[in-house]
């Protein structure tokens, strides 16, 4: 779900009229000069008329108009070698190279991802649901898959669900599962060790966090790649691209937030 980035309030009737769908700017000048459309119950002729969308109730012979939601939302599958940034003085590649930072000012990612990991990046105008998903106590938890060095056992893992305890102090339980063990022929490399995938969901996030903690049970982590976050699942864009964010899932980050009475 898209939107053009905050307007400068207040803004021209037509031009708010126009953004709100109901008519060309032309065609709403010619509905205000046709005395038709009425603000704060009080019927408007004049064109040079300005509203403030966030207070003003606007009127159309009678029906209520409002702007839709003007905030972009949009999910960066991000490739290795990226920075999560949006403007490395040094000029090192980072993720405001990917997303569309022109057509939609004021786009910035929900968190962060390290260089190397890959996957599910939020991003959004929209300050009040970043700064809410980013509270930790509003649990937005997020799912990773971690190629890893060595054979985890369920011990191991029952260690992370319990709640392992890093340098920076105890991590809350976390939800932990084998995917593919050691035994996996494509997971061995040549003669060498052996390596496992896992998958972790925390809801918490703390720097590396997923490396300290699959640090902490021994097995270090190869490669580290996001699949959800929050509600939101990775799914129809490829590495490197983004895609705006259905209504759907828009309306299910709402959810989710007033659910955990954000
Ligand atoms: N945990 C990490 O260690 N790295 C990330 O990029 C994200 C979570």
């Amino acid at each position: 779900m898209t939107g053009t980035p905050n307007p400068p309030f207040p803004m021209r009737l037509q031009k708010f009229l126009a953004r709100a769908g109901v008519a060309s700017r032309r065609g709403s000048e010619t509905l205000i000069t046709a005395g038709r459309v009425c603000v704060n119950g009080t019927c408007v002729t004049e064109l040079g008329s300005k509203v403030d969308p966030k207070v003003d109730e606007v009127t159309v012979d009678g029906a209520p108009v409002s702007l839709a939601d003007e905030h972009t939302y949009l999910m960066l599958n991000k490739p290795a070698g990226y920075l999560t940034t949006m403007d490395d003085p040094r000029g090192r590649p980072c993720v405001a190279d990917l997303v569309p930072t022109r057509e939609h000012p004021g786009l910035f990612p929900v968190g962060r991802l390290d260089k190397d990991t890959t996957g599910l990046l939020l991003f959004t105008t929209d300050g009040e649901v970043a700064q809410a998903l980013l509270h930790p106590r509003h649990h937005a938890t997020k799912t990773y898959v971690a190629l890893v060095e060595g054979e985890v056992t369920e011990r191991e893992l029952d260690r992370l669900r319990s709640g392992i305890t890093l340098d920076d102090g105890p991590c809350q339980p976390a939800r932990a599962r084998l995917v593919e063990g050691a035994g996996d022929p494509k997971l061995e490399r040549r003669g060498k060790s052996k390596r496992s995938v896992v998958e972790l969901t925390i809801a918490e996030g703390r720097k590396h966090q997923v490396k300290r903690m699959l640090g902490a049970i021994g097995h270090p982590v190869v490669r580290l790649h996001r699949e959800s976050f929050g509600p939101l699942v990775l799914t129809g864009v490829r590495s490197g691209e983004w895609r705006e964010l259905s209504e759907r899932e828009v309306a299910a980050l709402r959810a989710h937030l007033e659910q955990e009475g954000a």
